[in-house]
């Protein structure tokens, strides 16, 4: 099985399609944008996982391998790397696939780091 297919079967955080909105001026998608839908996916499995509010604190290792054209659909999926006392590592990978294809391509990764916080924006354990 290719890591796409992999891919294909598992449930991302977030999908979403690129649109003309979302390009720079040379009409390709922007990095930035795709950077803050990994962190809302990001965001998403830190907020289930520490069951409350959640921050993003780092993000380590951005790379772009491929980019995004208007129209292709996004699909964003997260896995949680490391669980410490009050944050968490949340690895993020984005994959592009054609409206009318089956075949998905790796487009970015990064790692990033969520820390819980209570509603004082204090640190709180993510065990609760
Ligand atoms: C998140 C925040 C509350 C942490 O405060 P802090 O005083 O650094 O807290 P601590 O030093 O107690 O660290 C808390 C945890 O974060 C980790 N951490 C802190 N800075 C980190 C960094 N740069 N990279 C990785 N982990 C980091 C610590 O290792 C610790 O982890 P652990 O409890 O699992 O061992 C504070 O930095 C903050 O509010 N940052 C802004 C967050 C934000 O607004 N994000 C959205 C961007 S607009």
């Amino acid at each position: 099985m290719t890591e796409a297919e992999i891919y294909a079967g598992r449930d991302p955080a977030i999908r979403v399609t690129a649109m003309p909105r979302d390009t720079n001026a040379y009409g390709d998608i922007f990095g930035g944008w795709l950077m803050s839908i990994m962190d809302s996916a990001a965001g998403l499995t830190a907020a289930r996982l520490s069951k409350g509010r959640a921050v993003t604190v780092a993000m380590d290792g951005m790379q772009f391998h491929q980019p995004v054209k208007v129209g292709q659909e996004v699909s964003v999926y997260t896995d949680v790397e490391k669980v410490g006392r009050t944050s968490m590592v949340i690895a993020v990978e984005a994959w592009r696939r054609e409206r009318h294809s089956e075949e998905a391509v790796k487009v970015t990764e990064a790692k990033f780091t969520f820390v819980a916080i209570d509603e004082d924006g204090r640190p709180r354990p993510v065990g609760g």
